[in-house]
């Protein structure tokens, strides 16, 4: 019934363009908006580069990012990167092992469906890269260089992962969320890790989602 009714309400023309993505998303809303003013701040200041999401599932966030990138600036590539299989193994570096494994295969939305719905939305200019991170990424390709990364892959190992490949190809100005830095203890512990406890975090919410930006 609210999907419905919020399926009505997207077609009325001068809707926001983040509400497209309510009907396919777990991501918040606080979370859409913040995705959609770094897209409009990278725009803005010619950072260069893709609009990269690495953790599709059904596709909403990614949908958002596909129809910033043809509002603000056609020319850029957008990226998803998932097994399109949902979520694989944690592993003991995710603190919250015991939760987490419960969610193995979740989040699941299929490539065919992820497809049709950028298709129906008239974005069919969207690069796929399926299969796990650990094994796609160092194989590639890659996009060359990223002005917004959407980091929404939960556990440690896939957040690390998506890091050591993707962070050095963020350009100086380019924007990064990390939508579980306060949900799960693995993504909050790769962030750490990687980027140590001087980094310049931005909050979105209170124990939430936050954004980092590559300054140099
Ligand atoms: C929370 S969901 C993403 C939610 C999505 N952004 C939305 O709009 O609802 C997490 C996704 O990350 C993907 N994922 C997590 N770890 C992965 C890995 N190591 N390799 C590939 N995909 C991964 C899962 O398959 C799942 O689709």
């Amino acid at each position: 019934m609210r999907n419905s009714l919020i399926r009505e309400l997207i077609r009325l023309p001068g809707m926001p363009l983040w509400m497209k993505a309510l009907p396919h998303t777990m991501v918040r809303r606080a979370c859409l908006l913040a995705l959609t003013e770094h897209a409009k701040a990278v725009t803005r200041a010619n950072v260069p580069g893709a609009f990269v999401e690495c953790g599709v599932a059904e596709g909403g966030s990614a949908l958002l990012l596909a129809k910033l990138r043809t509002q603000l600036d056609p020319s850029r590539e957008v990226w998803l990167f998932d097994t399109f299989e949902g979520l694989p193994p944690p592993s003991s570096d995710d603190a919250d092992y015991d939760t987490a494994v419960q969610w193995i295969g979740l989040c699941r939305g299929e490539l065919a469906d992820i497809q049709r719905l950028m298709t129906r939305h008239n974005e069919p200019r969207v690069r796929y890269v399926k299969g796990l991170y650990q094994e796609t990424m160092p194989a590639g390709p890659l996009p060359a260089s990223i002005a917004v990364l959407h980091l929404d892959a939960d556990w440690y190992d896939s957040t690390m992962t998506c890091l050591r490949h993707l962070w050095p190809r963020v350009s100086p100005g380019g924007r990064v969320q990390f939508d579980d830095y306060g949900a799960w203890a693995g993504c909050f512990k790769a962030v750490q890790e990687f980027f140590g406890p001087q980094a310049h975090i931005h909050q979105i919410e209170p124990k939430g989602a936050i954004w980092i930006e590559k300054t140099s």
